[in-house]
């Protein structure tokens, strides 16, 4: 009875030797992909894109809100409420959802790319 608790023991250990390299290896993949996201929110924009929609679809509405039709003072550091890069995301889909410009992800990441690129500067 005791050896066997030992040979048990043995592949319990054995085993977990074994994955420990493999389990870590995930961990550092995970790790890497992750810290990319954080390093450069919407990396994968299209900037030019983005800008081009932002001024046929956004910026005249902005421009009303502003004297002098200066939209973009709504995302100076004086004025504007989104604080990360998650809310940025957030808050675009939330104006082109109200407009029905119909745009999937790709269009939301364009134009946060540009505005995270042009104003914001979230890392
Ligand atoms: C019909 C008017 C209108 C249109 C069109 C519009 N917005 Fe807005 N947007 C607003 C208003 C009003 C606010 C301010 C909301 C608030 O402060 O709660 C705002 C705020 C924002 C903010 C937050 C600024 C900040 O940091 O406080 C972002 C980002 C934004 N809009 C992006 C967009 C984008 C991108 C588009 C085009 C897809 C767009 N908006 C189109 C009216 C509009």
């Amino acid at each position: 009875m005791k050896r066997l608790s030992k040979v048990l023991l043995f592949f319990t250990l054995h085993s977990f030797i074994f994955r420990a390299p493999v389990f870590l290896v995930f961990l550092i993949v995970l790790f890497v992909k992750s810290s990319a996201v954080f390093s450069a929110p919407f990396e994968r924009a299209d900037l030019q894109n983005g800008k081009v929609l932002h001024e046929r679809n956004c910026s005249s509405c902005h421009d009303s809100m502003f004297p002098g039709g200066r939209g973009n003072e709504i995302y100076s550091k004086d004025t504007r409420k989104i604080d990360t890069s998650k809310k940025l995301y957030a808050m675009v889909e939330f104006c082109a959802l109200n407009n029905n410009l119909g745009w999937f992800e790709e269009e939301l990441l364009d134009v946060s790319g540009f505005l995270n690129k042009a104003f914001y500067k979230f890392k």
